[in-house]
């Protein structure tokens, strides 16, 4: 569920989000409803030919005013059905403008927002919200609009006519269509409620079943397919049931107002028909008044459908305004346009916690620009966690890291980030081509460049080997990478973006030690004229930097040189000899 943080507005001001847009399209939905106003006038014409027909019948009835009636009728409904057209056409194409206009800036807004967002909100979640939610609200900005519009309009005109032609007669026939109003009011909450904890179910639903296909390897190796089976077969089932009383609530509501329709004819017949008889309501008017009333049955009952359209889409537009509410949590908020970046980076008795104890404590170091710092530590020890505030993905303490001496939170994000290669410890490609995903950062950059960085993180030998070379698409379309394949690229990707710093992550963790070799020759002039930060366990990997920190439950306990931390002969020098026996010993 999205955070509880995040309330609700009444109800009824979910749909004013949609304001603007429809604001937009002002004049097209202006053109629209004047097409429903005209289908209108033009429907209302036919029982009129038809009263006068009628009446003829008891005058002067030849072949030739049959035909004229006929052919009038025939008219009026293709005019009719000309304004239906068009306005179909041009309301429900505005819904679907608005739709893509709604999704677009979904989809932007979500990628403005912070990684701890995605932390809080299952991705499931979000799914069916830009999805599933997104088409009840495109339900209220098509026939929704529509057919409110058109039923106001009917509404206007056949009552006016039903007055005009017998006003007794309209009073006792529209009295059970007030209660209609009634029914509406009261149905229209439950219907509300019901609507909102369905998406809400169906959203626990989505994200049950991404989970489990995103983790199908370790739902498969757990042997637990049954079991999670059994849950979503739980949640389904709560699913239709919240679905059912959505549908017993309605199936209540229809049949109510048909019955008030039914009472309609009822006294339409009795009263009505009493008058005929007695002679003081013709044929004629008998029959216009009965096709006017029964012009009234299907805005009233789309009056239902509407309400339930209304309901669902405000209740959905509300899930969705939770998303369009969550601000990002990192943002630009001085005026600095630094835009250039040397790479000096400051930390300054940086304490920092996600939400609770804190994972780093105290934490200060100094890296002149062009310089390698490495950091070793057990794992959880808050490695991660300070690369995390260096790019800034999470919000950073004042005054607690400095890059060319301006607080990191003053430099542009822009500028901070297109100066910062990340190599993050989890690698994610795209379903894309291993061109691509290399040329991620940069996608203009020349083939050579891309086959260059390639080379530099030796995935180059691998790519020669598959089937399309660089073209090959990698992922759920294509070929499934090595964890160490994987980790080559996401160091191509770095590299290609040139960046002033250079973070790698555990980025060697799935290579052997002679590839792990290979790469950082490779990568040694890359180091030369950068700012790099390498995290590894592995002290191959980081021992010709020009320091290193040893971080321990988010403190630094040791730092130096490679040489002077064996000789301090503490944890580094532990670690040392520990890897030195592996390899004499041959279990690397
Ligand atoms: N996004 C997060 N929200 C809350 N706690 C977190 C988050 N990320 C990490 N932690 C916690 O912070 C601590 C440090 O984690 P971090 O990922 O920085 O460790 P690490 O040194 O990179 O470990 P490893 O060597 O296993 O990668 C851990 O206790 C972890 O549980
Ligand atoms: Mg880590």
């Amino acid at each position: 569920m999205l955070s509880k943080s995040l309330r609700l507005d009444p109800r009824k001001r979910q749909l004013f989000t949609l304001i603007p847009y429809l604001k937009k399209y002002q004049a097209k939905l202006i053109i629209g409803a004047t097409m429903v106003l005209l289908t209108n006038i033009v429907a209302v014409v036919s029982p009129w030919i038809l009263r006068n027909a009628i009446d003829r019948l008891y005058l002067d009835i030849s072949r030739d005013i049959l035909l004229y009636y006929a052919s009038l009728l025939i008219a009026a409904s293709a005019v009719e059905g000309l304004f239906r057209f068009l306005m179909r056409r041009i309301l429900i194409g505005v819904s679907r403008n608005i739709e893509y206009d709604l999704r677009n800036d979904l989809f932007s807004h979500l990628l403005s927002l912070s990684p701890s967002f995605y932390q809080r909100n299952p991705t499931g979640d979000i799914m069916s919200r830009a999805t599933n939610d997104l088409s009840a609200v495109r339900m209220v900005l098509g026939p929704g609009i529509m057919y409110s519009i058109n039923t106001l309009f009917t509404a206007v005109l056949t009552i006016s006519i039903l007055v005009t032609l017998n006003l007794q007669l309209a009073i006792l026939t529209l009295l059970p269509l007030l209660a209609v109003s009634v029914c509406v009011k009261y149905f229209g909450n439950q219907i509300h409620q019901r609507f909102e904890r369905i998406q809400e179910q169906f959203a626990t639903l989505t994200t049950l079943a991404q989970e489990n296909v995103s983790g199908i390897r370790v739902v498969k190796a757990y042997n637990q397919e049954e079991a999670f089976i059994g849950r979503f077969q739980e949640a389904n089932q709560d699913y239709v049931d919240r679905s059912l009383s959505l549908v017993r609530v309605w199936g209540v509501f229809n049949p109510l107002l048909t019955f008030l329709l039914g009472l309609s004819s009822v006294g339409l017949l009795w009263y009505g028909g009493r008058q005929v008889i007695q002679g003081s309501m013709t044929v004629g008017d008998f029959v216009a008044f009965m096709a006017y009333l029964s012009m009234l049955t299907w805005p009233t009952i789309a009056l239902g459908w509407v309400i339930n359209i209304f309901e669902r889409g405000s209740a959905s537009m509300g899930r969705m305004n939770q998303i369009f509410q969550s601000r990002p949590e990192i943002r630009d908020e001085s005026s600095s346009t630094l835009s250039t970046l040397e790479g000096h980076i400051q930390v300054k008795n940086l304490t920092f916690s996600y939400n609770g104890a804190p994972v780093l404590k105290n934490v200060s170091f100094e890296i002149p620009a062009g310089q390698t710092l490495a950091i070793v530590g057990r794992t959880g020890s808050g490695k991660s966690t300070l690369v995390n505030l260096l790019c800034r993905l999470y919000q950073v303490p004042e005054a607690g890291i400095f890059i060319d001496g301006s607080d990191i939170n003053n430099i542009p994000l822009e500028t901070l980030r297109t100066h910062i290669g990340y190599v993050p410890q989890e690698t994610f490609l795209f379903s894309e081509t291993v061109q691509q995903n290399i040329a991620f950062g940069r996608p203009e950059a020349s083939l050579q460049s891309i086959q260059e960085s390639a080379k530099i993180s030796n995935i180059w030998p691998d790519i020669q080997e598959f089937p399309r070379k660089f073209e090959t698409f990698v992922g759920e379309r294509g070929i499934t990478l090595s964890g160490g394949q994987k980790q080559r690229i996401a160091i191509s990707r770095a590299l290609l973006v040139n960046p002033r710093i250079l973070i790698l992550d555990d980025a060697l963790s799935s290579v052997d030690t002679d590839t792990e070799e290979k790469i950082l020759q490779g990568l040694a002039g890359e180091f030369t004229n950068r700012t790099v930060i390498l995290i590894s366990h592995r002290i191959s990997t980081v021992k010709m930097a020009d320091q290193i920190l040893v971080l321990e439950k988010g403190e630094i306990v040791e730092r130096g040189t490679h040489d002077e931390l064996l000789k301090t002969e503490g944890h580094y020098a532990t670690l040392y000899e520990r890897q030195l026996l592996k390899k004499e010993l041959g279990v690397e």
